[in-house]
């Protein structure tokens, strides 16, 4: 691929193209603070809400241009020629170049008349800062004589607000320089929360490790007029001016260092940013400047990571730490080389990153900040394989969202706390099997016994700023996690309409079917599918707590509804998606756009909705309207017009986002479907049209080849079918490493044990899963003379033959071989 290629042991995407198609981006984070990063240095920063508490300004919107970002610009004050150290943003074309993308950490290499310079780019463990660790060699013959200047540009606070009140933004920022710690220090004394402002308790710092020649926090006076990062007046001859107070305009962080270089040599030096807690600062002076005790607040960061070893360190261990976290657990091994890679190490990866940050920090869309409650849990559920202690510190923070009567806030922000925007209806069914299968991982039944306290409504009252909430802050009595989800589920269970089946309200799943129920009488066919199914395991978890007659009563209740969507929803080749206020079905045959939907045909087999004959229909049926080169097309026609019965979901150009594209998560839902039909040609086959690193043509596919994306355009686009859109932040990464190693190699956590039940391409012969369980370590080689798709015949454990697929007996420290012949 002319772009670029992961590296021989698949941990590290190198880019070696600086401009691929679309900026190809990292995500540098500990569970606090997070910087974004493009091959070209591009992106931001932010702590704890990518919303509301943002470092870095980033164009956001106008990836185009990718910009700004974490510069280094270097100046041959001999040959009088400038560039910049990660090619933007002034673009010159470099000697060489290389992007190395790798677990935890970015680092970017060039090289510019013979200067080669290598900047690595990473967020420690802990600490809320980003350190950049940069070694600069002279390749030439002769001594150099180099100015280098490291640069940022700050935002400080909300990003929302920063698009609508740029030129007011501005004016509460105050940045200066503080001499005693030689440090950019800055902020913003109050920031807004979702609905009020609050005194901003934060400092903001940049600082290198070479002593300072000179220091600009005016980004006016530094660039000039017309001009921009891109051409900035201060690298011109004589032209840096030194602005040690930006007060109430645009700030920057840059700094002047001079670095003498022999021949052959190099020097490494540190340049640190972030943002620290500066307690309650006293002012002494009429100015931000002449608080006494800002520096010394920050002065303990500052002197850890501006020591060069210390930094390398850190940058070790966080290495180490992400190693731990993807390589350390699940491992898979098949006839294919990008299944496992990307199974491995990136889907993991991806996955983690959207456990931590949800769906807002995005390089796309308009990162509405916190996170999403439907988002959450799924990113909870499919980790818990690889970080079953995470899964865990989400379920507890994800109850504490329910209230008492049933209903879930819908979503949370580490900043504001729970959400306050419209409930989507789906929420009340996620929490119920991300616990099923945590206790499935774990066996650790105790925690549907755990009390949380309820969350008191703060829809209609607001919320006011906590930056500690950690979950159920305000409290309106407790209750088991058992009652929560049984109080989530009859919620919706009685959330119904006319036919009896759950009001969709501002949307369901589909964030852009957002006006069929907001007259409080449109129905969603998907939620009643998905809500048997939660049911269904929720019956599981009471008999695990022996209330046997609650669980008979949801099995029934189970029933109940299956039953009525088998009599409303059923369209005589596949199910049909909803019911609107007015009684429009969608998702039917006699409809001229969206006649056939993915999401209930998956659903229908997900949940055991669909049987016999029916089953056999829609499954004929996505085949024949859905599937494509591409994948699984979220529905067919697209629409070409908007419904106002429908909502936002009908106004995307055609084959975009909601409307008609190859969506992956859903896609992936479809990949679990095929595979519980038995179907692993297909699951497999649909797998591989979406995945990442398995693209025939980057040209035409444009996103990173290391991480999913959220949709491909779907084949109804005149000209793009089969462009990724959106990457990272999906829940195609959870559903793809589920799908993968629970359903495709069909090694399952169960109640009772481990449980085998592999759904294979038939070309598959053999593969090899390893994976810890509950304390013991399995080594799993599956069999397939025969080139079945499914079905086990034998399962030896240790040579010995067991009954049935669930290995149930085995104890924490032992490795077990396991022999798996299916046919
Ligand atoms: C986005 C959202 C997800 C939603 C999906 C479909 O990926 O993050 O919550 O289900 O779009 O609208």
């Amino acid at each position: 691929m002319k772009y670029g290629h992961f590296s021989k042991d698949g941990t590290e995407f190198i880019i070696t193209n600086p401009s691929p198609p679309r900026p190809w981006i990292n995500y540098l984070t500990n569970e606090d603070y997070c910087a974004i990063i493009s091959q070209a240095g591009g992106g931001y920063s932010f702590y704890r809400d990518c919303r509301n508490d943002r470092l870095l300004r980033w164009e956001q919107g106008n990836w185009e241009i990718d910009r700004p970002g974490r510069y280094l610009f270097i100046r041959d004050k001999d040959t009088r020629k400038s560039w910049s150290a990660t090619f933007q943003p002034l673009r010159i074309p470099p000697k060489s170049f290389k992007a190395r993308h790798g677990l935890g950490y970015t680092t970017v290499e060039t090289n510019y008349y013979g200067i080669r310079s290598e900047l690595t780019y990473f967020v420690p463990r802990k600490d809320t800062c980003e350190v950049w660790v940069i070694k600069i060699s002279n390749l030439t013959k002769r001594p150099k004589n180099l100015e280098v200047f490291p640069y940022v540009e700050w935002l400080i606070g909300d990003f929302h607000m920063e698009i609508r009140y740029r030129n007011i933004m501005n004016l509460y920022n105050r940045i200066w320089f503080d001499k005693k710690t030689n440090s950019i220090l800055g902020r913003k004394t109050a920031v807004w929360g979702d609905m009020n402002i609050q005194p901003n308790p934060y400092l903001i710092f940049f600082a290198g490790s070479l002593p300072v020649k000179g220091c600009a926090t005016q980004k006016e006076s530094s660039l000039g007029r017309f001009r921009t990062e891109a051409n900035p007046a201060f690298l011109g001859e004589g032209k840096f001016k030194n602005s040690e107070f930006c007060s109430g305009e645009d700030g920057i962080g840059l700094l002047k260092h001079e670095l003498k270089l022999k021949p052959g040599e190099t020097k490494e030096f540190v340049v640190v940013m972030g943002q620290t807690l500066c307690g309650d600062m006293k002012i002494d002076g009429r100015h931000p400047w002449q608080y006494p005790k800002a520096a010394a607040y920050v002065k303990k960061l500052l002197d850890k990571y501006r020591d060069l070893d210390e930094a390398k360190r850190e940058l070790e261990k966080v290495k180490k730490l992400w190693q731990k976290r993807i390589l350390g657990n699940v491992r898979v091994e098949t006839p294919d080389k990008d299944f496992d890679k990307i199974v491995n190490v990136w889907v993991k990866y991806q996955l983690y990153i959207c456990n931590f940050w949800s769906r807002s920090p995005s390089y796309y869309h308009e990162s509405s900040g916190g996170r999403g409650y439907r988002d959450s849990c799924q990113d909870a559920e499919s980790i818990v394989s690889i970080d079953p202690e995470l899964t865990r510190k989400k379920i507890i923070k994800i109850a504490s969202l329910i209230r008492q009567d049933g209903t879930s806030a819908p979503g949370w922000s580490d900043t504001t706390g729970p959400a306050n925007h419209r409930p989507n209806k789906d929420h009340q069914i996620w929490l119920t099997p991300t616990v099923a299968s945590y206790i499935k991982e774990t066996g650790d039944k105790g925690i549907l016994l755990q009390h949380i306290p309820y969350l008191k409504d703060c829809w209609i009252k607001g919320w006011e700023i906590d930056r500690n909430w950690k979950g159920g802050a305000a409290k309106e009595g407790a209750g088991t996690l058992f009652e929560h989800l049984e109080k989530n589920l009859n919620f919706t269970f009685s959330d119904v309409g006319e036919r009896g089946l759950p009001l969709i309200g501002h949307a369901d799943w589909n964030d852009g079917i957002d006006a069929a129920g907001i007259k409080h009488k449109g129905e969603s066919v998907w939620l009643a599918m998905a809500l048997v199914r939660s049911l269904k395991i929720l019956a599981e978890l009471a008999n695990l707590i022996n209330k046997k007659s609650k669980a008979e009563a949801f099995l029934d209740m189970a029933e109940v509804m299956s039953g009525k969507i088998n009599k409303i929803a059923w369209d005589g080749q596949w199910y049909s998606r909803g019911f609107t206020d007015e009684g429009y079905n969608y998702g039917a045959g006699k409809n001229e756009a969206g006649k056939i939907f993915l999401n209930p045909q998956s659903w229908a087999i997900l949940s055991g909705v669909a049987k016999g004959e029916r089953l056999k229909k829609l499954i004929a049926s996505t085949d024949k309207y859905l599937d494509g080169k591409y994948g699984y097309a979220l529905f067919y026609p697209a629409y070409s017009n908007y419904d106002s019965r429908l909502g936002r979901m009908t106004m995307f150009s055609e084959g975009t986002k909601e409307n008609a594209a190859v969506f992956c998560h859903a896609a992936t839902f479809m990949t679990v479907a095929n595979c519980m039909a038995g179907r692993g040609n297909t699951a497999y086959r649909s797998m591989k049209k979406i995945m990442p690193n398995a693209q025939d043509n980057y040209e035409l596919y444009k996103t990173e080849p290391y991480a999913y994306a959220e949709y491909l355009i779907g084949p109804e686009h005149p000209y793009r079918y089969g462009e990724g859109a959106f990457t990272w932040i999906t829940g195609t990464a959870g559903w793809n490493f589920m799908a993968a190693t629970e359903w495709i190699l069909g090694v399952q956590h169960d109640y009772k044990g481990l449980l085998i039940d592999p759904c294979l391409p038939e070309e598959w012969k053999e593969c090899r899963v390893s994976r810890p369980f509950r304390g013991a370590n399995f080594e799993i080689h599956i069999k397939n003379p025969r080139g079945a798709q499914k079905g086990v015949k034998e399962i030896l454990v240790n040579g010995k033959k067991i009954k049935g697929n669930i290995i149930r007996n085995f104890r924490p420290g032992k490795t077990y071989q396991v022999e798996v012949v299916m046919g």
